[in-house]
């Protein structure tokens, strides 16, 4: 197994690397890996779509978070081919764990402009530990076509952590995002800490 790099243990901000064992026990599993990898994409579309219908007089939010849809729906068909080209079905979707304890982390209450910031923090964090875990399988894998194709998702999803941060940034002061953003961080930790190390779950 190659040796991961310095960007890989710091990447995004996240304070807790993912489990080393992880990759290996992703790797005995990648059926499971690529069906729970495809609902990943498929809700990712979903929540944009949701973003767009319920923030709909936010200009920047709906030419930002459009293409998008397209993209997260390309990955998802782009996994759903994989699957195929293995003899694989795609299955049915598992309980997300890990979405549903930061879904728990988003205040109920609060202003608009509270909500609007979590979901955009939420999916800024959702990206950023899925390209942590792409780069994670890009690196480790034994299989080299399997690291390639790892490889091409955390550059993407790289791109979409920033957009949502930058989106957050456009509607809200940077000074209170900069604030909220290292409180999730420091929750997503808790919640990490928290998950079995499951080779059969993106996260
Ligand atoms: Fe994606
Ligand atoms: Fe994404």
């Amino acid at each position: 197994m190659q040796l991961l790099s310095l960007h890989t243990k710091n990447i995004l901000g996240l304070q807790l690397p993912t489990d080393p064992r992880w990759v290996n026990l992703a790797e005995m599993q990648l059926e499971e890996i690529l069906t729970d990898h495809a609902y990943c994409e498929q809700k990712a579309a979903t929540t944009c779509i949701t973003l767009i219908q319920r923030y709909s007089d936010k200009e920047k939010l709906v030419e930002e978070l459009s293409p998008l849809v397209t993209e997260e729906w390309g990955h998802f068909r782009t996994v759903l081919a994989e699957l195929h080209k293995r003899n694989l079905k795609l299955g049915r979707q598992r309980k997300d764990e890990y979405v549903n304890k930061l879904i728990e982390f988003q205040k109920k209450g609060g202003s608009p402009d509270d909500r609007l910031l979590d979901h955009l923090l939420t999916m800024a964090l959702i990206e950023a530990r899925s390209c942590e875990r792409f780069k994670r399988l890009s690196e480790g894998l034994d299989d080299g076509y399997m690291r390639k194709f790892y490889r091409r998702f955390m550059q993407s999803e790289a791109g979409h952590y920033t957009l949502f941060i930058t989106l957050a940034e456009t509607y809200m002061d940077k000074k209170i995002v900069r604030k909220r953003w290292a409180e999730w961080l420091a929750y997503e930790k808790e919640v990490m800490n928290g998950l079995e190390v499951r080779g059969d779950r993106i996260h």
